[in-house]
């Protein structure tokens, strides 16, 4: 009863999610609203429709998972709101509704980067990462490699220099006629196949940045040349070409830094081929594999409340203003 706790609040994108979370990852109540069906009929997200579908369900997604944790709001220490990077509409309905609630319940509001929840997600529920660390980001809006020596030190190694790996998949998903979000689909389309068709794997040779654009157009253009090809085999090749661009560049980040463990966070680190490569090849270099939940891969509250415990022990304040692209280090 004594315990400390954060309501994490997230609306960045197309989920309307909020936690109850306390210092060491716990969870004690939360609540996710999705947008899926609102955006599936359009194949992508609109944002004018995201944000009028937060400001329906925020306030339910808050009383939710107050009422699983079965927490009065005067308990609270304080509120961490998603403030970037994202849509700036959507982000702006969790502020807004974070600072209302923080000046009704005379608590404190702490802006968090999304980026930095997801970084902070394989600590949900129990404690995993051990430092020092490699993480691998890969969620609809970014793709990324980071060094952590501790959950405040962040040094990013490399990033995408065009489209994300989500991006990637949902195009492709889009592409083969199979809806949004088109990650899991893919995925599973992806078992069935066989990974016959020599995609390309950009940016293999050096470095640690990504690129996945090209070999988005490689599948279109391959549709567009062979209509009748399997679908299966399309999505087996294609996922065969993000993994093992994956595998690579976490193999030589391996390689450059220390890490006694590799993370592996965002909506794409859902995907069940992305954990069986990553356990195969964690196993073969001896490094421990750290992921989360399914349930806190892709966008929550509860990596959002997580992070602001990290802002609230540096005594870092970073002001409350939505803002649609943020670096790691804010
Ligand atoms: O982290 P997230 O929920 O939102 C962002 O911050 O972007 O990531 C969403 C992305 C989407 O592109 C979705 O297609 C992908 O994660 N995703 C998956 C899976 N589940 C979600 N990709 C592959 N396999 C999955 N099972
Ligand atoms: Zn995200």
């Amino acid at each position: 009863e004594s315990d400390e706790l954060i309501l994490g609040l997230e609306t960045s994108c197309d989920d309307t999610s909020c936690a109850v979370v306390a210092p060491d990852g716990r969870v004690l109540g939360a609540a996710t609203v999705s947008q899926i069906e609102l955006h599936n009929q359009w194949g992508g997200i609109v944002p004018e429709l995201a944000s009028r579908a937060h400001i329906d369900k925020v306030l339910v997604a808050v009383d939710t998972a107050l009422t699983e944790a079965g927490v009065d709001p005067a308990r609270l220490t304080a509120i961490g709101v998603t403030r970037g990077p994202g849509l700036i509409g959507s982000l702006k309905v969790g502020v807004d509704t974070a600072q209302a609630l923080g000046y009704g319940w005379d608590k404190p509001v702490l802006g968090v980067n999304h980026l930095r929840g997801h970084l902070r997600s394989a600590d949900l529920e129990e404690k995993r990462v051990t430092f020092p660390a490699l993480i691998l980001l890969v969620s609809g809006g970014h793709t990324l490699l980071a060094h952590m020596t501790s959950s405040a030190d962040i040094r990013l190694l490399g990033s995408t220099v065009d489209d994300s790996l989500g991006e990637a998949y949902d195009k492709v998903a889009r592409m083969l006629g199979l809806g949004y979000p088109g990650g899991p689909v893919v995925d599973r389309l992806a078992k069935d196949g066989t990974a016959s068709i020599p995609f390309p794997r950009p940016m293999l040779a050096d470095g640690l940045n990504f690129s996945f654009s090209g070999l988005k157009t490689a599948v279109r253009n391959f549709l567009a040349e062979h209509p009748d090809a399997p679908p299966a085999d399309v999505a087996a090749s294609f996922v065969a070409a993000c993994l093992e661009v994956l595998e690579v560049k976490c193999r030589r980040a391996l390689r450059q830094v220390e890490a006694e463990s590799l993370v592996i966070v965002g909506g794409v680190a859902a995907s069940p081929q992305v954990r069986q490569r990553a356990e195969a090849m964690c196993t073969d270099l001896g490094v421990k594999l750290c992921l989360p939940p399914l349930r806190w891969s892709t966008d929550n509250g509860a990596m959002i409340g997580l992070a602001a415990w990290d802002y609230l022990a540096r005594g870092v304040d970073v002001g409350l203003r939505p803002t649609s692209s943020l670096s790691l280090d804010l």
